[in-house]
């Protein structure tokens, strides 16, 4: 079954540019400064996320990759027959590829992206590889409530996708929040199969956030270049720099720009200053014992049912049932 553009349902499109303002002036106006994260991926961040994956540093993807490649066999299976896969975010698809290729007869693929471009893109190229997988892709901010579409055929369950570590993007509050969510919307027999990234060395865990080609601070600032453009703000590049340190106690990396001088920037009407050596918060990658994020997982109503993890332990794939649920 194939899809054209016009399947693209859009019950959330991107924030308006006035939403973007009031979004960064509050950040801005808060004390430490912070911005969303989310705020990276405009299409020159997309590119630059994509090649921090290929830095030898980063080790998130590559770990993910490989450990999908020994065991996708045993993840669709531990997944089951006629699944609805619907995938929060849908990337370059690298990883969905490897699962549809081991799903048995799968319902409905139903990815979910903010963008609509990139969304077309990957299900167009994934429907000419699974012409038999209906494809059902979801112009739609993940974080918040959605209407799936009525899948063409009854599933057996409904799994949701969320890999790459993005749940670690999200403070514990707010991870929760996201879990019991898409527990809501896999239903009584449903699952998540996630990726989680798991604590380890430090010099490791911040090697992978500073590059030594330097396409981590280029993916940070570019933050800036973005808000430049589309809020007409007028943040000076040379007056920022990239800083991602392992905060142990809290479990994260912690990104932030770092104001290198003393500095003003106009947004919008708003006039924000900047001390020298002054850091507004940007990212948080959160890390995770296997244990943490089982606890993480109960508070949202979930148990690990199946681990999955490469040799050395970087990564993990988890795939997570609700509470109780009966065993398979
Ligand atoms: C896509 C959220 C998993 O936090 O590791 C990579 C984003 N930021 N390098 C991460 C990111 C800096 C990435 N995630």
């Amino acid at each position: 079954m194939s899809v054209q553009a016009c399947d693209l349902r859009d019950d959330d499109r991107r924030p308006p540019a006035n939403e973007l303002l009031e979004i960064v002036q509050r950040g801005l106006r808060s004390q430490p400064k912070r911005l969303p994260s989310w705020l990276f991926y405009d299409e020159r961040g997309s590119e630059l996320f994509e090649r921090i994956c290929e830095q030898p540093e980063y080790y998130l993807t590559r770990c993910e990759i490989a450990l999908m490649d020994v065991h996708a066999a045993g993840i669709a299976d531990a997944l089951g027959a006629d699944v609805r896969l619907v995938e929060y975010g849908s990337g370059n698809a690298v990883k969905t590829r490897m699962l549809l290729e081991h799903l048995a007869s799968p319902a409905a693929y139903v990815p979910v992206e903010i963008s609509a471009e990139p969304l077309r893109q990957s299900v167009q190229r994934l429907g000419e590889r699974f012409p038999q997988v209906p494809m059902q892709p979801l112009c739609a901010d993940f974080t918040r409530a959605l209407r799936l579409p009525i899948p063409p055929r009854a599933p057996r369950r409904t799994v949701v996708y969320f890999p790459g570590s993005t749940i670690g993007n999200f403070e514990a509050r707010d991870a929760v929040a996201l879990l019991r969510k898409m527990r809501g919307e896999m239903g009584d027999n449903g699952g998540v199969l996630i990726g989680v990234d798991l604590k380890k060395d430090t010099a490791l865990l911040e090697a992978a956030y500073n590059d030594a080609a330097g396409v981590t601070a280029e993916f940070t600032l570019n933050l800036l270049v973005r808000l430049n453009r589309e809020l007409g703000s007028d943040f000076d590049l040379s007056g920022f720099r990239h800083r991602a340190h392992y905060n142990p106690m809290a479990g994260r990396i912690e990104t932030s720009l770092v104001s290198t001088r003393a500095q003003q920037a106009r947004v919008g009407r708003m006039l924000a200053r900047f001390a020298e050596g002054e850091a507004m918060q940007v990212e948080y990658s959160c890390k995770y014992t296997l244990d943490d994020f089982a606890a993480l997982a109960g508070r949202a109503g979930l148990e690990v049912r199946r681990v999955w993890t490469d040799p050395e332990r970087m990564f993990s794939v988890q795939y997570l049932v609700r509470a109780g649920a009966p065993g398979r």
